[in-house]
């Protein structure tokens, strides 16, 4: 459930209006539902209830401080992917022993670092990171926490950008491997084998996936877990959300009804793993990072300018592919809806950003309603992986964030002044 609703007539993020926000402190702007952060991560939580589980938010989706921060206050440990993502979460005031280390390439000043500050366990992705840790943990007097990521070579059906779980990605290590890499870490002195992880990929909105890709890794766990009496099962992340219609999902009744429509949620996700995972008698880790924050947030968008062509209705946005790149790089979805609710017959319109690429496109030929300058447009779901992705490209400062809970909104990021893009480049005296 989101809270991102219209009402009479007017787009609300729980109390607030999102043009008073977009009014006061301009577009583009990110904004994000407090409560839908809590809603989210408490329908995962309490559907796993009969399992000692530990979510770790993957905050590749969203790393801003007070998101970090409102999900360690509801007890999230954190999937992290870089050093600098460990010193977000630290500087958030979240619990660097509940985090887990993922990447296929940990440099040893990560892995030095992460060893300091005591992070929960490394999910290794191969062998040469596996002696490279063990030499650093030596190194530090240490002992360091492993898990070995299995890639179980299960197709998610997702888009090849995010599948991961394939032989054809360079995530984990094949399946077969997995028993002689655990004998072999096994012998490394100032290693812990604490766990095992897999992840298959990202946005599956069916449960089957991992259905396929637990039952196809349990007996190994069961046989390594049992052997070097494992702490954890990490089942990864990657539960999908619904992009289309995002809106109309956010709606309590389109909860019942997602079941009935076998679209996975939290419920029926537990309703098939719980069963398979319990006997197993270890903590389950998840690792999700969409389904926490993508339907807690929208880009807030101002119409520059329309354009018809010949051809095309082009509705040109203050937003562009620096901004949002999800629909410029995988042809993602958002859904556009306008923040006063307009009726009249739809256009078929393309809405695109100011930068000169073909591909800045937010959509293409999709009946919206007819708009004009100065109307605002906000971008639905656009709460994970979007800012978080953004660039500098064509000297375009970083976006503004606000974060709203119940009545009050805060600047949890303020606009980037565009002075800041070039503040560390120099020019050499040569030129001078
Ligand atoms: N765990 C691991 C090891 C991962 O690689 C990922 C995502 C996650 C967890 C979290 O997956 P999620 O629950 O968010 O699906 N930028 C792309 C998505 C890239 C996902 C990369 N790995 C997008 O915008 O769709």
């Amino acid at each position: 459930m989101h809270h991102f609703q219209y009402v009479g007539g007017k787009l609300m993020c729980e109390g607030v209006s999102v043009e008073s926000l977009a009014r006061k402190h301009g577009t583009p702007l990110y904004i994000y539902s407090q409560n839908t952060l809590a809603d989210h991560f408490g329908r995962l939580d309490s559907a796993l209830t009969e399992l000692d589980h530990t979510i770790c938010f993957a905050m590749k989706a969203n790393s801003n401080l007070a998101v970090i921060r409102t999900l360690a206050n509801l007890g999230s440990g954190f999937d992290i992917v870089s050093a600098g993502e460990l010193k977000r979460v630290i500087a958030a005031g979240g619990d660097p022993a509940k985090c887990i280390f993922a990447g296929v390439g940990k440099t040893e000043e990560e892995i030095e670092y992460a060893l300091q500050q005591g992070i929960y366990s490394f999910n290794v992705e191969s062998e040469p990171e596996l002696v490279r840790i063990n030499r650093v943990a030596a190194r530090l007097k240490k002992i360091a926490p492993i898990a070995v990521r299995v890639n179980p070579n299960i197709d998610a059906h997702t888009h090849a950008k995010i599948t991961t779980g394939t032989y054809e990605n360079k995530f984990g290590i094949a399946f077969e491997q997995v028993e002689g890499v655990y004998a072999r870490a096994s012998k490394l002195k100032n290693l812990r084998l604490r766990g095992i992880q897999m992840h298959i990929g990202s946005q599956l909105t069916q449960v089957k996936p991992y259905e396929l890709a637990v039952k196809k890794v349990l007996p190994l766990v069961q046989k390594l877990a049992s052997k070097y009496s494992f702490e954890f099962f990490s089942v990864g992340g990657g539960l999908g959300v619904v992009y289309d219609p995002a809106l109309e999902s956010g709606s309590p009744a389109w909860w019942k009804t997602a079941k009935a429509k076998n679209i996975l949620t939290p419920s029926s996700y537990a309703e098939k793993l719980v069963p398979l995972l319990k006997p197993l008698g270890l903590k389950i880790l998840l690792e999700p990072g969409r389904f926490i924050t993508a339907n807690a947030g929208i880009l807030v968008t101002r119409v520059e300018y329309v354009k018809r062509t010949g051809k095309k209705n082009f509705v040109i946005v203050d937003a562009a592919m620096n901004d949002l790149i999800r629909p410029a790089f995988y042809d993602s979805y958002h859904e556009i809806v306008p923040l006063t609710k307009k009726g009249g017959a739809k256009i078929s319109s393309d809405v695109v950003g100011p930068i000169c690429e073909s591909g800045d496109i937010f959509c293409k030929n999709r009946p919206l309603p007819k708009v004009g300058e100065g109307d605002y447009l906000a971008l639905l779901s656009a709460g994970a992986y979007g800012f978080v992705m953004a660039s500098n490209y064509n000297a375009r400062g970083f976006a503004a964030e606000i974060l709203v809970n119940g009545k009050n909104a805060a600047v949890i990021r303020a606009r980037q002044p565009v002075e800041e893009i070039w503040a560390s480049e120099k020019i050499p005296q040569w030129l001078k």
